[in-house]
This record gives C-alpha cells, structure tokens and sequence, in this order.
C-alpha cells in the first residue's frame, strides 16, 4: 500500500514535525509501504520533498524550515480514487503532471492545522484513511481547556487550573488575573493550543502582576485562550497508547520517565530539542509496580476520554504522595530520536519499524 507521510505545517512545530517525520522515514519498512513524502510549507502549500532532501536539510540545521519546493502537491476532494495531484514547476498555473495514488496518510504534523482536526477534517472530506485521532479527538487533545473537562468527566484526577478567555481578558485584565491567585505559585501560563511548550512560562508568584500579565501576553501570540494550571510537586512520567486491534482495549507502554536539570526548571522547548541533557529520559520509570499500573490504566481511560484513535502519548504528575495526575495528552507525539512515544514502546517489546506497522495498519483497518 501506498503511505503518503506529511511533514512540516503551519504551526510553531514545523520544525520539529521534520524531525519526527526524519524518525520515521529512517524507520519505515520500506518493503512493507511504499512512500511518498509530502512537506507542508510554512506558507501552507503543499510540495514534495525526497527523504533525501529532508535528511540533507536537517543535516545542515536541526530547528530549520521547509524551503518553496518544484514539485507542488493537491489532495483534490470528490475523486473516484484518493490521490495526490502533483504538478512541476512553481507557479500554480503549471500543467498537471500526474496523479500519486495513495491508501493511507500519515500526518506527521504537531500543534494546529495538523495536529487538532483541522487536517483530519479535510482527510474525512477526501475519503482517504489516515493514522490516528479523528476530528474530535484531535482537537479536543489540542486543547488544554477541553482537555482537561473531558479527563475530569472520566474521573480522572486533573490538577487545578483556570481558563483565561479572550474576551474576559480584553475586558477585564484585573479580574482575568484574581482568578489565577488561588491557585498559588508556581502557576504554568500556556497558550490553550500550542505545543513543543512553545509560549509557556512558569510564574513563581501569581500575585506578582506584571510577571502574570507578561506571561499571559507571551502565551497569547499562539492562542488567545490561556490556561494557568497550578504547579504541582511531583514526577513528570509519561505513558504511550496505540489503540488496540479490532475491539481490544488500548494498548498501554511502560511508562516513561523525565528529569529535568534546565536552569528554567521545567520541560520547556529548549530542554525539549536544543540543550541535550538538561532534560534526563528514563524508561521504564522507576516508580513502584503498583503505580505503574495505575499509570497505565488512566492512560488507557485519557485515551478513551478523548475518544482516542491510532495513538496518543499521556503525561503526568505522580505526586510524593502516590497520586497519578493527568497533565495532559498528545494525539501526535514527537516521534524525533529523543522522543519519549517511540522509546517507551521499544522499551516495552514494541521496535520502531513495527511500531510504524501497526499505526499504519490500525488506519487502514
Ligand atoms: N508536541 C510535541 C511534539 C510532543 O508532544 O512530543
Ligand atoms: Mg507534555
């Protein structure tokens, strides 16, 4: 079958959208599925990249962008069949070259327009299946505000938080603010859909205005809805999820965990992907059977709270006290060689290359 890999996007997360889709093309058993791979612009259009070309722009800049390709790709909407229109040249007036055919599309894309239904939508229009979360689910999991009253409604145990609103901002800073005070410091300020932690601060004191109000304007230019959760004391440890076979149940890895020895003390974009080594990844984590096990299970239960398909990585807090706390969700991890989603599956028998195998197959189911 043929696997149309998609990369890049619109979002903050383009450039780490290449490295996960450089894991994966590396990883792909080529013998399996036959490729083609498709790189979204910043710009939003739509070219063919070879892997080569993607490996040899990596090569020269790790946190780099797309550059205009030659070869422009469609996804044309109401065909008999699915396929990828492609067309030579840059202008949109060229000649239409040939049609791609394909069976499957693996977004590989991160934060919005990509990873929140936007795209998932659009792949509903053009009937053609593809890996992971659907619509809802997808932009549910984007959405740290929606996310969080769909664990809470599954009984999961959600970390207090407040929702500062656009217009509830613009119009009434102050009070936008008086809400957040309770919840003591520290408090995360992060745009409600981004990721990658793009945008994120960590305020120590709440009741310090300007730090509050220039944390909330730095998580507004990527969302004008802002979620301030309340920081917890506690272990970062992460569970992977793939979707079970037929009607099996979720699929849960062992879980994972991450250290963080940054100066800005916390996971943030450059622990993530620039500093290597101020972010320690330890697999499987090292937390009692017990709690491993409940880890697993509300993995499972965020997954379905969602209404997960495919995949999702589930982060959490386990407190000193033994209380596993969902943090959050992602529908399309990173899948980048530091990743956490392809690591705890190897560490638990699932191998990268097989991994892929049963993401694509669980779509085409
Ligand atoms: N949003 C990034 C890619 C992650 O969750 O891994
Ligand atoms: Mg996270």
């Amino acid at each position: 079958p043929c696997v149309a890999v998609l990369f890049g996007g619109i979002s903050s997360e383009h450039s780490i959208s290449l490295i996960t889709a450089r894991g994966v093309l590396r990883a792909i058993d080529r013998t399996k599925w036959d490729v083609v791979t498709v790189g979204i612009a910043r710009t939003g259009e739509w070219f063919l990249y070879s892997q080569d070309e993607l490996e040899a722009l990596l090569e020269a800049n790790q946190i780099t962008e797309l550059p205009v390709g030659d070869q422009r790709v469609s996804l044309p909407l109401g065909q008999q069949e699915t396929a990828l229109l492609v067309r030579q040249g840059t202008a949109q007036t060229t000649e239409v070259s040939r049609f791609r055919h394909v069976d499957v599309v693996m977004p590989l894309l991160h934060g919005p327009y990509g990873e929140d239904g936007t795209l998932q939508g659009f792949l509903e229009l053009a009937h053609v299946p593809y890996v992971g979360c659907g619509v809802t689910a997808s932009a549910v999991g984007m959405d740290k505000h929606f996310m969080k009253m769909a664990f809470e409604s599954a009984g999961l145990e959600v970390g207090p938080y407040v929702v500062l609103r656009d217009r509830l901002w613009r119009s009434d800073p102050e009070g936008a603010m008086d809400t957040v005070a309770p919840l003591g410091g520290p408090v995360f300020v992060k745009p409600a859909r981004a990721g990658s932690s793009f945008g994120i601060t960590r305020v120590e004191d709440p009741t310090d205005r300007e730090a509050l109000r220039a944390a909330i304007e730095e998580a507004r230019r990527f969302d004008l809805k802002v979620v301030v959760e309340a920081g917890i004391v506690g272990r970062e440890i992460e569970c992977a999820v793939l979707e079970g076979r037929g009607t099996d149940a979720p699929r849960t890895s062992l879980p994972g965990e991450i250290q963080v020895v940054d100066q800005n003390n916390f996971y943030d974009f450059e622990a993530k992907y620039v500093s290597q080594g101020s972010a320690q990844l330890s697999c499987p984590a090292d937390v009692p059977e017990h709690v491993i096990a409940q880890i697993r299970e509300r993995a499972a239960q965020a997954f379905d709270a969602i209404e997960g398909e495919g995949l999702c990585r589930a982060d959490f807090f386990v407190t000193p006290d033994e209380r596993v706390m969902i943090n959050e969700v992602n529908t399309m991890p990173g899948f980048t060689p530091i990743s956490m989603y392809p690591r705890m599956w190897a560490e638990s028998g699932l191998e990268y290359s097989r991994l892929i195998d049963e993401l694509i197959t669980l779509a085409l189911e």
